[in-house]
């Protein structure tokens, strides 16, 4: 394993950034912002709650990066003491200023993980939040050298969101596009659904949308541009018999995209939601996992589907980087359907 330093001095040789970003596996948490004034200001902001802490170096009042001596005779013994503490796992994830930020929840599995990953490959900046700890280091691996940030957040709590956002804005650089994915799909007739199920689904899938969106907008509007590409489902335009709270908080979720499209686009906010039919993820697994026949039960749901057979998170996710991009600039409220023609009209 190189030394992190190392690593960082090589970045930092290199001359041709202005800022960096240094995660590492620590489970502390670190806050310091250093000011080397008149020369440059160097910021370390240490990102807690997960293992994996995020140190951003940011050289802010410079255009080119001076040499890197004071910056690593500031930043040496702070870093010291904390890889000393547990130097597990080290990379260094470059990041310009020309690198845009997307934000994605639900990023420790399917969709999330699969967009989160598509982002970062094609060189954004990618902050992705999940409850699932373990989700988001996979996440991590399978981005491998490309610029992600894993946060733990609850996108049902409003001040974990907030967090997330203010996370965000301390990178200073452009938020490109806010994908929220994070999401629960539970069974059950309405007179058998618990209150706190009900209540669950919709806090994680409709209210998670809005706090997602409660926070981005602000950000877009200051900017001026911005995408909100919201995940919904083809349960966000029929029915699908046992499925009454999930169906109702992902027509909420058009609802609400339709509103942010009519309310935000002045700014050039664009707001979009695609609607995947099933999508081959731990959500389906364990859905079909609650029949008695899982096999037979997915093969019949597969049957109704035109093109024979359910999606992969991967295909889900370039259309939702298609959706975020200039490509798609002119689209705003549109249901983008991507469910193989399931819900094109009756089949069969
Ligand atoms: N898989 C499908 O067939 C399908 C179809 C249509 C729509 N969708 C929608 O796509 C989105 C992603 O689903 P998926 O299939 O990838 O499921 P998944 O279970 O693989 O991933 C969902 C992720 O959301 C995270 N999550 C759950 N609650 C959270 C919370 N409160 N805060 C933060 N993160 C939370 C989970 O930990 C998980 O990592 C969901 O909104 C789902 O409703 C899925």
């Amino acid at each position: 394993m190189p030394s992190a330093l190392a690593v960082l001095e090589n970045y930092y040789g290199s001359g041709s950034k202005c800022c960096w970003t240094l995660s590492c596996c620590f489970p502390s948490t670190v806050s310091k912002t250093v000011q080397l004034r008149p020369v440059f200001s160097l910021r370390l902001a240490a990102v807690t709650s997960y293992p994996f802490l995020a140190i951003h170096y940011e050289i802010s009042s410079c255009r080119q990066p001076p040499c890197g001596l004071p910056i690593l005779a500031m930043a040496t013994p702070f870093l010291n003491a904390k890889l000393r503490a547990q130097p597990q796992k080290i990379w260094i994830t470059a990041m310009s200023k020309e690198m845009n930020i997307v934000v994605v929840s639900g990023a420790g599995s399917g969709i999330g993980q699969a967009t989160a990953v598509h982002f970062a490959k094609n060189n954004f900046c990618v902050i992705g939040c999940d409850l699932s700890q373990s989700g988001l280091e996979e996440t991590a691996q399978k981005v491998g050298s490309g610029s992600f940030h894993a946060r733990v957040v609850d996108v049902s709590q409003e001040d974990e969101v907030r967090g997330l956002f203010e996370f965000a804005r301390s990178f200073d650089v452009a938020l490109h596009a806010v994908i929220p994915c994070a999401g629960v799909a539970r069974t059950g007739l309405v007179h058998d659904l618990a209150r706190e199920d009900w209540e669950f689904m919709l806090g994680v899938n409709l209210t998670g949308t809005w706090l997602m969106s409660k926070y981005s907008m602000p950000i877009f509007m200051e900017q001026k541009t911005g995408a909100f590409v919201a995940v919904g489902s083809d349960a966000s335009v029929r029915g699908a018999s046992g499925y009454a709270a999930y169906c109702a908080s992902k027509h909420g979720v058009l609802g609400l995209v339709r509103c942010l499209a009519l309310d935000y686009g002045p700014w050039g906010v664009r707001s979009n939601a695609v609607c995947p039919g099933f999508v081959q993820t731990r959500m389906m697994d364990s859905l079909f996992a609650e029949a008695s026949d899982p096999e037979a039960e997915m093969k019949s749901y597969a049957k109704e589907v035109p093109l024979g057979r359910f999606a992969q998170p991967a295909e889900v996710a370039k259309v939702i980087y298609h959706l975020a991009s200039e490509e798609a600039g002119y689209t705003n409220g549109i249901v983008y359907s991507l469910d193989g023609g399931a819900t094109a009209g009756h089949f069969g």
